[in-house]
């Protein structure tokens, strides 16, 4: 064989060579790539199946000042296998702020004050917020609505596509207009009638409220 007919077919073989590697180096890019599914994907595949917005998961919301609403927003997330997010006001109320027999407890000017009750909290934005499609949202009766710490809340989330339960605590008062004056605050999601219970409502009521909403 003549030297340049050796050179070029040396020549050809390297460039096989090259060729051949590269493809199957590409080709193991590629096969990750496409086993990534991205969130957005995820999220639109995990909704048809559950005919909402985000991963079929649940979140309960509650603010409590003394933990009655604390202990059955506990009871949902147990029988939702939901997650929690507790509302904490920057400044907490203490004993003496929420003595309504006080004319001049905190709770009281607020009460009497409706631009007093703008309470800002540690924290207003929940993690993987989209991977929630039923969000619960839980707070005691003050005065015959929901305590108003929960509307800073309800004022700064983007609710759509998300079904909405209110549930409250009280000693007497019953639910009334409060889910609907959130609602109204909000401006977005699916609002659901809700529920009220009693300060020390059992595990076993609440658990049945929470099987018969077929979720
Ligand atoms: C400032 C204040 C106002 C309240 N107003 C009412 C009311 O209008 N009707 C009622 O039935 N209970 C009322 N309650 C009682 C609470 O709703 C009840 O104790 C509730 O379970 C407290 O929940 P928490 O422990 O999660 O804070 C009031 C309590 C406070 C502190």
């Amino acid at each position: 064989m003549k030297k340049s007919t050796v050179k070029k077919l040396t020549a050809l073989f390297v460039s096989l060579l090259l060729v051949f590697g590269l493809a199957s180096c590409g080709g193991n890019g590629d096969s990750e790539e496409s086993t990534v599914v991205p969130s957005s994907e995820n999220t639109s595949e995990a909704a048809s199946k559950s005919g909402g917005a985000g991963t079929g998961k649940t979140l309960v919301v509650y603010y409590s000042a003394t933990g009655n609403t604390e202990e059955v927003a506990g009871f949902i997330a147990k029988a939702t296998n939901g997650d929690t997010f507790e509302l904490v006001p920057k400044e907490p109320y203490s004993d003496d702020d929420l003595n309504w027999t006080d004319d001049k407890s905190r709770v009281v000017r607020e009460h009497e004050n409706p631009d007093e009750r703008d309470i800002e909290l540690t924290k207003t934005t929940v993690d993987d917020w989209e991977s929630y499609d039923t969000v619960f949202i839980g707070y005691p009766i003050w005065w015959g609505i929901a305590a108003w710490p929960v509307d800073g809340f309800v004022k700064a989330n983007d609710f759509t596509g998300k079904n909405v339960i209110p549930f409250c605590t009280s000693a007497s008062s019953g639910l009334g207009d409060s889910g609907k004056l959130l609602e109204d605050q909000a401006g977005t999601g699916n609002w659901m009638e809700g529920e009220r219970f009693s300060s020390g409502v059992s595990e076993t009521e609440v658990q049945a409220w929470v099987n018969g909403l077929n979720l």
